[in-house]
């Protein structure tokens, strides 16, 4: 029987680049088409995509003419975005959510989907966002429902990406404690079964 091997963000996204960039239309099947409106006009918007991985919802933003900073843990992740990004406004930066290379009140937008499944603590990481957002700023953050994280088989292995579940109630309170008011609050359903919290808070 083969060994699952549970790797953390960096070393399970590097390895598992290619799989992921192959799957964009299966990733925006979770969010059926919902994310962009909620954030209104981003024309010349200084936006902030954290977890942004290959650039799936970057170069939409950036498309729709945002100034876009994708940042990521993973090197290859982003070598993905970087062969795609052509002449958008796009800037790359490896680095962690829970501790933003940025300094306080630098963007209009905050935007990380698919992210926060892998942060068991939303707390560093949403203190962070409130902290770089200018006063008025927008954060748009899902939470996939995902109790166990998927096996994948990657050539002879099977890779496990460290994971967590957020409880919505939960999420939504974390926000609030930190200041943040939340805007609006979907779910992308599947059958009745929440598949996809979205979250629009401001600062
Ligand atoms: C499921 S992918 C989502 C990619 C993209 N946001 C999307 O919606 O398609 C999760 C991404 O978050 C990154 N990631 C995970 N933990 C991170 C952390 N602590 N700081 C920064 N990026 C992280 C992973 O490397 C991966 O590229």
């Amino acid at each position: 029987m083969v060994k699952v091997k549970v790797l953390n963000s960096k070393d399970g996204y590097n390895i598992l680049a290619d799989y992921y960039a192959k799957k964009e239309k299966y990733w925006d099947s979770f969010e059926k088409d919902q994310v962009l409106p909620l954030l209104g006009e981003v024309k010349n918007k200084q936006i902030l995509d954290v977890g942004a991985g290959n650039g799936r919802l970057s170069l939409k933003l950036a498309k729709l003419g945002a100034e876009v900073t994708s940042l990521d843990v993973s090197n290859e992740m982003l070598n993905k975005l970087k062969i795609k990004k052509l002449k958008l406004k796009i800037t790359t930066v490896i680095g962690e959510a829970e501790n933003l290379l940025f300094d306080n009140d630098s963007f209009d937008i905050v935007v990380a989907t698919f992210l926060i499944v892998h942060l068991k603590d939303l707390r560093m990481f949403f203190n962070e966002v409130y902290r770089v957002l200018k006063p008025g700023g927008l954060f748009l953050v899902t939470n996939i429902n995902q109790r166990k994280a998927p096996e994948i088989k990657v050539n002879k292995d099977l890779i496990e990406v460290e994971s967590y579940y957020h409880r919505p109630e939960q999420v939504i309170e974390d926000l609030e404690e930190l200041a943040f008011s939340v805007e609006q609050e979907k779910f992308v359903k599947e059958e009745d079964v929440w598949i996809n919290q979205i979250i629009l808070a401001k600062k």
